[in-house]
């Protein structure tokens, strides 16, 4: 089965001394805490201490939160696969709504950063949504679909094993108001839908699916018991040690 992914994304938050203050507090909180895969994408900032605090732990996986398609150069202001996996990051986060739309991120910018993730051995966790205004119009399904096709083109049924895809409603995010477990739901199967057209019935039973927008403490158990909810992608909630290992324990495989 489909082992549970929580993800924490600090986005520009948590500066090196409070990344060392919340592990030291995170860890203590899931000593007992099994079968639950844990990322921690903090900024850049502090991607290379939270790295040597983690020494190489098989419990907690390090993230970045967006990365740059080419591996060297003129590209001012940018980071490359080559930099992350230098400091043992396993994950990436491309294509988040933020970066979308704050910072005019295209699904063919994203399918690049993909690839190059691929290429590099880091795992994408792949972001797509609608908006409340796509979601009023009656269009969330084709948005996702649209957004999947574009930024997944030419990923192999053999690559996208290693893409987890975070399914964020934008309505739901950082505004406390989350989608209905029955809303999510229907949004991941159609997802899961998708990723069988692109590759197969049998890769897409396997790919993780990740629900994010206002996952807290108290929602987490029900979203999480969704059939094709795989996981969490955790921005508010994630930044208090003790809410953020709340919502891992919810995870736990009963
Ligand atoms: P939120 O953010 O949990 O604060 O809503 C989630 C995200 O943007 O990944």
């Amino acid at each position: 089965m489909r082992k549970k992914i929580i993800a924490a994304n600090w986005k520009m938050n948590m500066t090196v001394s409070e990344t060392a203050g919340f592990l030291e507090d995170f860890r203590l909180d899931i000593e007992d805490v099994n079968g639950v895969e844990i990322v921690i994408a903090p900024p850049f900032t502090a991607l290379a201490k939270l790295s040597e605090l983690l020494g190489g732990s098989q419990k907690i996986r390090l993230g970045a939160q967006n990365m740059y398609f080419e591996m060297s150069g003129a590209f001012t202001g940018e980071i490359s696969p080559a930099m992350l996996r230098e400091l043992f990051v396993r994950y990436v986060i491309l294509g988040h709504s933020e970066r979308r739309q704050i910072f005019g991120e295209t699904d063919a910018l994203i399918n690049k950063k993909v690839h190059a993730a691929l290429a590099s051995e880091l795992k994408p966790i792949l972001c797509v949504g609608e908006t409340l205004a796509e979601r009023d119009a009656g269009k969330e399904k084709q948005v996702l679909e649209t957004q999947l096709k574009g930024s997944l083109a030419g990923v192999t049924a053999e690559q996208m094993l290693d893409v987890v895809v975070a399914y964020e409603p934008v309505w739901a995010i950082g505004t406390g108001r989350n989608a209905s477990p029955e809303q999510a739901q229907d949004a991941h199967a159609h997802v899961r839908a998708v990723l069988a057209a692109l590759t197969n019935a049998e890769t897409a039973d396997k790919v993780r699916i990740q629900y994010g927008g206002s996952v807290k403490p108290a929602n987490a158990a029900v979203i999480l018991s969704q059939p094709d909810i795989d996981g969490a992608l955790v921005g508010g909630a994630a930044l208090e040690p003790r809410s953020f290992s709340e919502i891992v324990k919810a995870a736990v495989p009963q």
